[in-house]
């Protein structure tokens, strides 16, 4: 993606601080991110801005790792996400894991959004990957964020209700 370092300045700025200090998934009127003409050029070097239905901020306290989960929601609308690093993802990183036989899973809520929660000794992990770069995440396939860092971890969650191109 474009100008990405411009990109993570400018969302930085103008997020609440509140994702300095929490570990939360927080959407946020397009409209909101929508001033930041660099992010919706580049975005829409991949797809038409209006076919973006949700924009979230996902930030991550110093020292701790966010659930293990699967995102909860019409398949189609969360599938693939595009992620764009804003804060401190170069010593943080994204575990994925496999579920082992017979797991169950847990709705869980974080604020108004919903996730498939699962326990730690239900899972295996597959593969951990720094958010060096923008990328899509299939957000189906459990995973979790870790921070071992004293700062925030802090990415953008770009949501599509049609598939990504490439992605077909
Ligand atoms: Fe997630």
């Amino acid at each position: 993606m474009p100008h990405l370092d411009e990109i993570s300045k400018q969302v930085l700025e103008k997020i609440p601080d509140f994702h300095k200090d929490n570990s939360a998934y927080k959407s946020y009127d397009k409209k909101f991110f929508e001033e930041i003409e660099i992010l919706k050029e580049s975005v829409e070097t991949l797809k038409p801005w209006n076919e973006i239905f949700d924009v979230a901020v996902v930030s991550t306290k110093h020292n701790s790792k966010l659930p293990i989960h699967v995102d909860y929601g019409p398949i189609e609308k969360t599938k693939y996400s595009l992620n764009i690093p804003v804060y401190n993802c170069e010593k943080t990183y994204t575990v994925f894991y496999k579920i082992k036989e017979g797991a169950q899973f847990e709705k869980k809520s974080a604020g108004i959004n919903y996730y498939n929660g699962y326990k730690e000794s239900d899972v295996e992990e597959i593969d951990r990957i720094y958010l060096n770069k923008a990328a899509f995440f299939n957000t189906q396939v459990p995973h979790s964020a870790i921070n071992p860092t004293d700062e925030p971890r802090i990415i953008l969650t770009i949501r599509s209700d049609k598939p990504w191109k490439e992605l077909n």
